[in-house]
């Protein structure tokens, strides 16, 4: 196929008829695959299946706390001392809670909004002003969908290949004290995959000082350590630049293992200021009377330290690179230089970000229904579905085998092409 652009009438209608007779065969396969939620594959589950029995009936943690009991309400001190580690702070400036950072995220805006967080916070929520946050897309939905529960509108904001587009966000901060937070996936940005360059971390760290009062980053490093390759670019240490600027207040740091041990049954913790984590606890204790600290045993004894944590995403990475490989294959060798869209090549989290021409992910993602693939709904990488120039589609390879993304990507692609050589037919 030539560059979509240059083609003639003539030659686009040869295309659609090739194009409608393969949607066709498609159609005829009844096929039946899912390429929507970044879930870890059952192999990837299976990689923590020691942790099943790992404390062979020893529930005692190093104080000797028997920790089957109520009690413990941010976390034990031995998880504290792991997850400190893998989100760059101190382990006084950590709580680890349940199995879900998104539970915790959840607390933390719904107390900051109705209760206020550390010693000089008000309550975000004042009368009826407006509270707002600001979005980066394409995002994560279920950020934007937190936030307009909790009736939180969301300010959408650029993303660019080093992160949020700073000037963008430092501007409207200043022009709006109502803003009261930003969302952040900085390493392996769902669904991007792109990680924050180190001077995008230092500015996001000095927000506190841009923004009204009270101003909170949501800084969620769902992946953290989720490499597809040894080269994958490293994250700078925010909390060290917050340190620096006297903003450690205005920062909080989510994290989970629901993508490195059980998405279902992970340990999740938020890491923040001693004042922060202070009223946070304060607030959590009206809610808890502690969470499973068993688990979180379970996970200190099977995660261990630093580097057993590598080489066990060393080992998700060998069941996950064959999977983008799968779906980058497909995009390159059928998509490349025709100007039927653009996608980024993620060196690591769950997702490939693929925009079409503008106008046509809805469509695609219709097309591709109707021959049994499910594709993420278009627009649900921004907040309230709305993606304004209708073209990004989030494509999430973890869970189907590499021949079901194969068969899958077929689809896609055909899904692709159809949509925009309708398209352009229509405006000639
Ligand atoms: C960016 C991001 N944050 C958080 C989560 C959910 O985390 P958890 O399982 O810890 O609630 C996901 C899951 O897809 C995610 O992509």
């Amino acid at each position: 196929m030539q560059p979509i652009d240059q083609a003639s009438p003539e030659q686009l209608r040869q295309q659609l008829s090739l194009l409608n007779q393969q949607f066709q065969q498609l159609q005829q396969q009844h096929l039946d695959l899912d390429l929507t939620r970044g879930k870890p594959s059952p192999a990837q589950l299976d990689l923590s299946q020691d942790l099943d029995g790992i404390l062979k009936g020893n529930y005692r943690d190093s104080s000797g706390t028997d920790l089957r009991n109520y009690g413990g309400l941010d976390g034990i001190a031995e998880a504290k001392a792991l997850f400190s580690t893998l989100a760059g702070v101190q382990d006084t400036e950590i709580l680890i809670g349940g199995n879900s950072s998104l539970t915790l995220m959840y607390f933390c805006a719904q107390t900051a909004l109705d209760r206020g967080l550390g010693e000089n916070h008000k309550p975000w929520r004042q009368g009826q002003l407006p509270v707002k946050f600001l979005a980066p897309v394409p995002g994560y939905d279920r950020h934007f969908s937190l936030c307009q529960h909790l009736g939180i509108e969301l300010i959408p904001v650029a993303m660019n290949d080093a992160g949020p587009d700073m000037d963008q966000v430092e501007t409207l901060l200043r022009a709006d004290s109502s803003i009261k937070g930003i969302w952040c996936v900085p390493r392996f940005s769902n669904p991007s995959g792109i990680v924050y360059s180190d001077d995008v971390v230092q500015r996001v760290a000095k927000l506190g000082k841009i923004a009204g009062e009270n101003f909170l980053v949501f800084w969620d490093n769902a992946y953290a350590v989720h490499s597809l390759d040894k080269g994958a670019p490293q994250l700078a240490n925010i909390m060290n630049y917050c340190r620096a600027e006297g903003t450690e207040d205005s920062v909080l740091l989510f994290g989970s293992t629901s993508k490195i041990t059980l998405a279902g049954a992970g340990v999740a913790f938020v890491a923040g200021s001693p004042s922060n984590l202070t009223e946070l606890k304060r607030h959590l204790a009206f809610m808890s009377i502690g969470p499973d600290k068993i688990n979180q045993l379970r996970h200190v004894k099977f995660l261990r330290d630093a580097s057993t944590i590598e080489a066990h995403m060393q080992k998700h990475a060998a069941i996950m690179k064959p999977r983008f490989d799968a779906v980058l294959q497909a995009l390159n060798t059928s998509l490349g230089n025709h100007g039927l869209g653009e996608w980024t090549e993620p060196r690591g989290g769950y997702f490939v970000s693929f925009d079409s021409r503008p106008g046509l992910a809805r469509e695609i993602v219709k097309l591709a229904a109707q021959l049994g693939v499910k594709l993420t709904p278009a627009g649900a990488t921004f907040p309230g579905g709305n993606d304004p120039r209708d073209c990004n589609i989030r494509l999430a390879p973890s869970y189907p085998s590499v021949e079901e993304i194969n068969k899958a990507m077929e689809v896609f692609v055909t899904c692709v092409k159809l949509a925009s050589v309708r398209q352009q037919l229509n405006a000639g």
